[in-house]
């Protein structure tokens, strides 16, 4: 149980939590929303220990493990096998003892101590999961997106958001008792997003879980915890509950605010008529005793609702951008350069709204980066319109913040770069006028940017980028972190903007509410999508299954197939399927099965060795039972109890890893 009793919690000089007292139940699934700044990830540095309550108490059990993700960019060269195995901090332990301990028998075979020790840390092992921890490990990764053949790659091979899914996995990974999971969604994209509700969704432990997304909300939690104005408040549902809850909450508050302040203004009318008349003096005074007694009801205030808008850029070139024939991707050290898209021709008009879509690590941000003039196109001529003006927001948006730096003076500093000349008297207030219009008020402009919130630091950018004035926008996934409201005011903004807009979002309300037309990044180019955006998500889906594909038939998974390359403008919504003749179908049908055939082989491999080893462990069970059955000496009903315990526990595992695998293999042949 987490117990919060009269909380206080403080950063700097705001008081984020007044005088709380929530309690939490095992097995809970939690989610933990409000606005950004409202102090969500600074609740969750009290629950893991890295910060202390300023005032009334905080429990929860001793021995609970706890898995939370590092927030961290991982820089090491270990595999991403290794490095999410790692994330199994109890097996890590067990096997690291173990080590030791045969490293220290060798020099002494003889010792028995040892050798009992060791035997134990066998036991323990098999207990931890020893047998099946790779795998297991393994579809964590797969689930989360990634492809087979990238299960060895070092984890510094890897960009960022691709990275910070393997600190997902790896604290899946862990056994734990409580997990905390802020913005876990942010780097996800649709299939990852659907794989990870479901395996939560099998999460024994509790869960807290901080997110801006209703609907994954939706599907994994049953309890909402709300902080607002230093508050924190439980509902008992999901996210959707308790909006609904919240809004007769509110209503009943106001209606109640409303008749409570009839009521007064009543009550002072009497006082005000009758104090001067001396035979009503006395009712007039238990009047006034009653308003002093009476306990105010607040009213409800409107969440501060913050909009803002683009400037009108100072001119439209037309066309903003011409590619000819271009080819962009990414050049790593001691490598040939990797190309990722070719052949791309297209033109970008003014005034126009592009969504760009495509599955994960196709190629949307290195196409974005290269227009951004971030890294260099590999090949063909990028034409930019005279007076081009980018507005770039990075996925990785905190590459343009300096942690160290206020708000104030990224602000002066990009006044500078613009040319303006420094130092001007009333400067300073324009800057801080200007970021009172984005919520950066009081002393918030004054705030080391790296003690921000991560809404805060998105809303920072979001200003910079306004304050360019630009006339063409790259939006790189620029919702992560916002809160709803401010989702909203990003989308109304964008829809009064007169420039263009290229905009890559995850984001389907975003989308639906900015572009009016998409192109599809994949297959290493780019085509106009003519379908709506649940022919995209059908897209997405398929097109997941379709690299799996692809990765496990070419396991050197050197180059995708070619498929032919999509013809200017055709809809690359369905690709493969030109119209073929009955020799080429029925030849493509054999293939088919005949991939499908290969693709089976393996998982029927498995199925196959989990039932042998299935077996041997029911015969070793039964053994094992019948002796214990028997007068033993105390030694070895130990001994036989632990190994009865590891078998029934390792048979427990393989069963369902058969069930598993017997699904996979009846869905496929289906
Ligand atoms: N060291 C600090 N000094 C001053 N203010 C701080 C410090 N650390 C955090 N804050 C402020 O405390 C508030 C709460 O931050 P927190 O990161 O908990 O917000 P959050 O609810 O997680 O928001 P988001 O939805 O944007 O992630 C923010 O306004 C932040 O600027
Ligand atoms: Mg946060």
């Amino acid at each position: 149980m987490i117990v919060l009793r009269n909380l206080t919690l403080r950063r700097g000089a705001k008081v984020l939590l007044d005088k709380v007292s929530v309690t939490l139940n095992p097995g809970e699934k939690v989610g933990l929303v409000g606005r950004n700044g409202a102090g969500k990830s600074t609740l969750f540095g009290l629950i893991d220990g890295s910060l202390h309550e300023d005032g009334g108490d905080f429990s929860m059990p001793a021995q609970w493990r706890l898995g939370q993700v590092a927030q961290n960019m991982p820089e090491t060269s270990e595999s991403a096998t290794d490095f999410v195995l790692a994330g199994d901090t109890r097996l890590m332990e067990l096997r690291a003892a173990l080590a030791k301990a045969e490293a220290a028998g060798d020099s002494d075979p003889d010792d028995h101590a040892h050798g009992m020790e060791i035997a134990h840390l066998h036991s323990d092992l098999a207990d931890a999961g020893e047998h099946d921890a790779v795998p297991r490990a393994q579809s964590l990764i797969l689930g989360l997106g990634f492809l087979p053949s990238q299960l060895d790659e070092p984890v510094n091979s890897f960009s960022g958001g691709w990275r910070m899914r393997l600190q997902l996995a790896r604290a899946l990974m862990s056994p734990s008792d409580l997990l905390l999971l802020d913005e876990p969604t942010n780097h996800l994209d649709l299939d990852a997003l659907v794989w990870l509700e479901a395996w939560l969704k099998r999460y024994a432990g509790t869960m807290l879980v901080i997110s801006h997304d209703r609907e994954f909300l939706d599907a994994v939690t049953n309890v909402t915890l709300h902080i607002e104005r230093q508050q924190l408040t439980r509902y008992g549902g999901n996210y959707s509950a308790f909006e609904t809850l919240r809004v007769q909450q509110l209503e009943l508050q106001q209606t109640a605010f409303s008749k409570q302040k009839e009521k007064i203004a009543h009550l002072q009318k009497f006082i005000d008529r009758f104090k001067a008349k001396a035979s009503k003096a006395k009712q007039a005074q238990s009047r006034v005793k009653a308003l002093e007694r009476m306990e105010r009801i607040a009213p409800v205030l409107a969440d501060a609702d913050f909009t803002f808008e683009f400037k009108e850029p100072a001119n439209l070139p037309n066309p903003m951008l011409a590619i000819r024939d271009a080819s962009f991707g990414y050049v790593v050290e001691d490598a040939p350069p990797k190309t990722i898209l070719r052949g791309v021709s297209r033109s970008v008009m003014a005034g126009q709204r592009i969504g760009i879509l495509g599955a994960n690590g196709q190629g949307k941000s290195t196409l974005v980066k290269t227009i951004a003039r971030d890294i260099p196109a590999l090949g063909g001529t990028i034409t930019e319109g005279k007076g081009l003006n980018i507005g770039y927001f990075a996925q990785q948006e905190l590459d343009v913040l300096r942690p160290q730096d206020t708000p104030l003076e990224h602000m002066f500093r990009l006044a500078r770069e613009l040319g303006a000349s420094s130092g001007e008297p009333g400067r300073e207030q324009d800057l801080r006028n200007f970021l009172g219009t984005f919520n950066f008020t009081g002393d918030m402009v004054k705030q080391a940017v790296g003690t921000m919130s991560g809404g805060e630091k998105a809303r920072l950018v979001l200003a910079m980028i306004v304050w360019q004035r630009p006339n063409l926008l790259l939006l790189d996934e620029p919702t992560n972190h916002l809160d709803l409201a401010t989702r909203e005011a990003l989308s109304m903004a964008l829809n009064e903007f007169e420039g263009t807009v290229m905009l890559v979002s995850h984001d389907r309300a975003l989308l639906r509410a900015v572009c009016d037309e998409f192109w599809l990044v994949g297959r290493g180019g780019i085509a106009p999508f003519d379908g709506d955006l649940d022919d995209y998500q059908r897209y997405l889906l398929d097109e997941a299954k379709r690299l799996r594909e692809v990765a496990r038939q070419d396991a050197a998974a050197v180059d995708v197939p070619k498929v032919p390359r999509e013809k200017k403008e055709k809809p690359a919504a369905a690709p493969a399927q030109a119209s073929a003749t009955p020799q080429e179908q029925r030849k493509q049908d054999a293939q088919e099965r005949q991939q499908l055939a290969t693709r089976l082989k393996p998982l029927k491999r498995e199925l196959e060795q989990a039932e042998q080893r299935m077996a041997r462990l029911h015969d070793e069970q039964a053994g094992l039972e019948a002796r214990l059955a028997t007068a033993l000496p105390p030694a070895e009903i130990a001994q036989a109890g632990q190994r009865l315990k590891a078998v029934t526990g390792e048979l427990r595992d393989l069963e369902e890893r058969w069930l598993a695998l017997s699904g996979d293999l009846e869905s496929f042949e289906r």
